[in-house]
């Protein structure tokens, strides 16, 4: 337990002493397979990526082909992070689930796995964007909608579900969307979200002090804080869902590997999709920042083209034993005897004899 959480450490990883890698980092994810019709998006090009426009502000990450590849990526090692689990999709305890929704979708992979794994529940993926995909199950419903604003669901939801949201709202924003969260839920119902830091970090001396892999991190940090949109999203989740009014808060704490250095298999797959995670996502994760919020003044795109290459370069480095914290946190919204009982011990609290 760390400040009331239920919380569950991630051990450090150990090194497979026996790789030496060649061919694990060929140059085939550059490869542009993907097969979807942009016909379907509408938005703003800009630096040669396209994003979706909002009302009042954009969100930073594209939203076109090259990204989709990245959220497919990232839904993977997810996945295989915890293959070891009995449902790899979340942790709330939910049985016989009704109404699900996930927030920020993207191309709707977890909605789509949930929707099979439940079928007698609705599952409703919420985006800015049209999704990307021609089938999906029919108890799943896509839908474009910004989640900044106020929500319209009727239905109370039994599970609410986000992941790699960082980098989408300001504080007062991530409060309403939380807010909204605890109020579309059923009681009892709960909240869970999962994060991965911007930051690249080694519990050995493999990745030295000056290699430009360590200044990514701060970079894209210190571009979040300038645009208003913090990106430790991975620590303020807790206290956020605490605020919001959540309890039995749980947290899993992650390294995930970025390249297949780890020994054991699980961490050496993660790692390994990992990898191509950060060499199809690092352009689009940060031309938006860079360019608009980058020090000592915005970047051009050529600069921040300049920049994804030369990281990754050395991401393809095997020597490097690298990886990205990530994080689970779920929590349920209490039931109204429950409510009572906490409203009723504050004011006992606040007026001792
Ligand atoms: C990094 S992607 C993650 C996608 C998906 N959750 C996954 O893990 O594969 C974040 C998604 O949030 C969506 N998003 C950002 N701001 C949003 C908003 N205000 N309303 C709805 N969706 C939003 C983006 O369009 C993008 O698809």
């Amino acid at each position: 337990m760390r400040g009331g959480i239920k919380s569950e450490p991630e051990e450090d990883i150990a090194v497979d002493p026996k790789l030496h890698v060649t061919t694990v980092y060929g140059d085939d994810w550059q490869s542009e397979t993907t097969s979807i019709g942009s016909s379907i998006y509408r938005g703003l090009e800009e630096n040669g990526r396209r994003y979706q426009t909002l009302s009042h502000k954009e969100y930073l990450i594209p939203s076109d082909e090259k990204q989709f590849e990245t959220y497919e990526a990232g839904h993977l090692v997810a996945l295989v992070m915890d293959s070891d689990q009995e449902n790899p999709l979340f942790r709330s305890p939910v049985r016989n689930p009704k109404h699900i929704l996930d927030l920020g979708t993207g191309q709707g992979n977890w909605a789509i796995d949930v929707a099979d794994m439940f079928p007698e529940a609705t599952v409703r993926g919420v985006d800015l964007f049209p999704p990307p995909v021609t089938w999906m199950p029919p108890n799943c419903i896509l839908e474009v909608d910004n989640i900044a604003e106020d929500w319209t669901w009727n239905e109370p939801q039994d599970l609410i579900h986000m992941r790699i949201m960082i980098g989408a709202f300001d504080d007062q924003e991530w409060n309403r969307v939380y807010q909204q969260c605890y109020n579309n839920l059923r009681p009892g119902g709960w909240l869970e979200q999962l994060e991965a830091s911007p930051y690249i970090e080694c519990d050995d001396d493999s990745l030295p002090e000056d290699n430009i892999l360590r200044t990514w991190g701060p970079a894209l940090s210190d571009c979040g804080k300038r645009a208003g949109r913090p990106l430790e999203t991975i620590d303020m989740m807790q206290d956020a869902f605490r605020k919001a009014g959540f309890v039995d808060v749980h947290e899993k704490e992650y390294k995930w590997p970025i390249g297949p250095w780890a020994r054991d298999q699980k961490y050496k797959e993660a790692g390994t999709v990992n990898f191509q995670h950060w060499m199809s996502g690092m352009e689009g994760w940060a031309m938006w920042l860079l360019c608009k919020f980058g020090a000592p003044e915005p970047w051009t795109q050529e600069e921040v083209i300049v920049y994804v290459a030369k990281l990754r370069a050395e991401l393809k480095n095997p020597k490097f034993h690298i990886y990205e914290r990530a994080r689970r946190v779920w929590a349920r919204k209490p039931f109204p005897e429950e409510v009572a009982a906490r409203e009723a011990s504050v004011v006992i609290k606040a007026e001792p004899e």
